[in-house]
């Protein structure tokens, strides 16, 4: 048999005019914190979500830090966030000597279970991470309704979600902010980078104090608070205006597998749940999760190591936060969590897949689920 080409997880894809605009950064001599590209890279990334205000930051988890400080969370607060997450929600928290107080997933969508929300909140409690996983947004209606009647802060980890709409609006306007990553697996790349986007005039002004060490902007060498240096790079938004100019190829790329996957995948409903969109989503797919039916965690993982024999690379579902040591509690309010981050798997989802590519995957998925005694 011939041997197959190796299937990653992730790929960016950088076929535009991405090495145009860094060559012109170098040949500029912008290549810092400074220079026509990231106002061209925040206007677009701003249009693109509808808001007025789009901040660029070095990367998502310190656009999560950066928007909490920025919305005056401190010590003692708390700020609900879902458990089933990246780390990076909990340690943006975490920086700022907040607690991360842990919301279960709900069924289907796997994010924070608006229903389990408003039990959570205490007289400290000052905001709530949304996380729209792996592409799909959260239940904002809900959500935003508990935040008004309880006076709290909401912000859109949407690191995962460029593109992801709610009732026919794209995230990233919804919540009082919104942060991205901009990492090399995300929807847009720039290396490593992030941005803030909100349509509160003032707030915008305070991201982009504290963004910048916080200096005064109209007295230089200034500094009237503690601010930060998460600036991005003239270069790394270069990388990202030649990504937005390509946003919407790079989205019905990941449609386009999302639909391969769906077919190939209806004949084994019985072994492997496909990702539910709700009513009111427009998925973005950043990545492809199933379920595996029936599957303890070692089944699995055992999968999982089948498939990376083949060529196929793919990724377990996040531990939940309050399995890691940062954030250990008793696991008994998070069954749900618990039960997908044990059988989830993400697939192989970016734009260079191929038609075939998806079948082999799906082939060998279902190969490895027979080995495995499901
Ligand atoms: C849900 C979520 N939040 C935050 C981040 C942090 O982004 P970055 O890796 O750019 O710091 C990620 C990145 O993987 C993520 O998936």
């Amino acid at each position: 048999m011939l041997a197959s080409k190796r299937i990653p997880v992730a790929v960016p894809s950088l076929t535009g005019n991405e090495k145009k605009y860094v060559e012109q950064c170098l040949d500029s001599t912008w290549i810092s914190s400074a220079g026509e590209f990231i106002g061209k890279f925040e206007q677009s990334f701003a249009d693109f979500c509808g808001v007025r205000h789009a901040v660029a930051i070095n990367n998502g988890t310190t656009a999560i830090h950066l928007a909490l400080v920025a919305l005056g969370i401190g010590e003692g607060d708390e700020v609900l966030i879902p458990t089933l997450t990246y780390i990076a929600t909990a340690n943006a928290v975490a920086y700022c000597n907040a607690k991360p107080v842990l919301v279960d997933s709900e069924p289907g969508t796997m994010n924070m279970d608006p229903a389990k929300l408003e039990a959570r909140i205490t007289p400290r409690t000052k905001a709530i991470i949304v996380v729209h996983l792996y592409g799909h947004p959260t239940d904002m209606g809900p959500v935003m309704e508990l935040a008004r009647k309880h006076n709290l802060k909401v912000i859109e980890d949407a690191a995962e979600a460029h593109g992801a709409e709610y009732n026919g609006k794209r995230v990233g306007g919804i919540g009082d902010c919104a942060t991205f990553s901009f990492f090399g697996n995300k929807i847009v790349t720039t290396g490593e980078g992030g941005m803030v986007t909100t349509d509160d005039d003032e707030l915008a002004a305070r991201l982009r104090l504290y963004r910048g060490q916080g200096m005064d902007p109209k007295r230089r060498y200034w500094f009237p608070v503690v601010g930060f240096n998460y600036r991005m790079t003239n270069i790394a938004a270069a990388i990202g205006l030649a990504q937005m100019e390509r946003i919407d190829d790079a989205l019905a790329a990941r449609q386009k597998v999302a639909g391969w996957y769906e077919q190939a995948l209806a004949a084994h409903a019985d072994i492997i749940e496909r990702p539910v969109v709700a009513d009111y989503a427009h998925h973005v797919y950043w990545m492809y999760t199933v379920l595996l039916t029936g599957l303890t965690d070692a089944q699995r993982d055992e999968v999982m190591r089948l498939m990376d024999a083949d060529g196929i690379e793919t990724r377990p579902v996040f531990y939940p936060m309050h399995v890691l040591p940062p954030y250990l509690e008793d696991g008994s309010s998070y069954a749900v969590a618990n039960d997908q981050a044990a059988r989830g798997i993400n697939l192989p989802t970016h734009a260079q897949l191929e038609a075939e590519d998806i079948e082999r995957v799906v082939a060998s998925l279902v190969s490895a689920l027979r080995r495995v005694g499901s």
